[in-house]
């Protein structure tokens, strides 16, 4: 890599720049993603306000300063193939997983596939279909959330069955600061419920993860 390039790169991880296509390659993809990018950030700190309520805490609790005003806070976009899953063979979509962060706000198209386990401690876990409501997101809570509130807010398990047909969807993960201190909130402990948890920062925490998943 060429020196002026390696400029462009900001030590922090997760916060490195957008590689865009060119203009002339995919006209208005830019301009579109950053206009989405914004809208659904938008989206995503009205229903962290529903959570600070439904936490019992002041409403703008999250909208401290340090804590979701410079947001890790990205896209993906996901193309599944007409591909049939066979989860007995261990095919699927996408694998059971719950998300690492704070919250996610998905849109798909409208094509099935999508199931969730509402009680993933149980044996065996059954899984449910996620019925695609047109212009609506679904929201999925994330490990950091599960964490954070002392396992109050249970991080949802889902995964991606394929039917056999195409599928796309957008996946926004909104996930605090990198530095923002994820710790015990207060609302959620007390002197017979301690923290289960120790602090950590968010970034760390999310660098935790991608290293456990991605050992091999
Ligand atoms: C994900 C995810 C589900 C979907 O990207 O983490 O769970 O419907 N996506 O694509
Ligand atoms: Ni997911």
């Amino acid at each position: 890599m060429k020196e002026e390039e390696t400029e462009v790169w900001s030590p922090k991880p997760f916060h490195g720049p957008n590689q865009w296509p060119s203009e002339d390659l995919l006209p208005g993809w830019r301009e579109t993603m950053e206009k989405y990018h914004e809208q659904v950030l938008r989206a995503g700190r009205k229903i962290i306000r529903l959570l600070a309520l439904a936490l019992n805490l002041e409403m703008t609790y999250f909208e401290k300063p340090g804590v979701m005003d410079s947001p890790m806070a990205y896209i993906r976009l996901l193309h599944y193939s007409g591909e049939v899953s066979i989860p007995e063979k261990g095919i699927y979509g996408a694998g059971a997983h719950s998300d690492y962060g704070m919250i996610t706000l998905l849109a798909t198209d409208g094509v099935p596939g999508l199931q969730i386990c509402r009680d993933k401690d149980a044996s065996p876990q059954v899984w449910e279909d996620v019925q695609p409501v047109p212009g609506a997101f679904v929201v999925n809570l994330g490990d950091m959330l599960e964490r954070w509130s002392n396992g109050l807010f249970r991080s949802t398990l889902h995964r991606v069955i394929l039917t056999g047909e195409e599928r796309y969807s957008i996946a926004f993960f909104l996930d605090p600061n990198f530095d923002c201190l994820v710790e015990c909130l207060p609302a959620c402990c007390s002197l017979s419920n301690p923290p289960k948890y120790p602090p950590i920062t968010s970034g760390h925490y999310l660098i935790e993860r991608y290293k456990l998943s991605y050992k091999n």
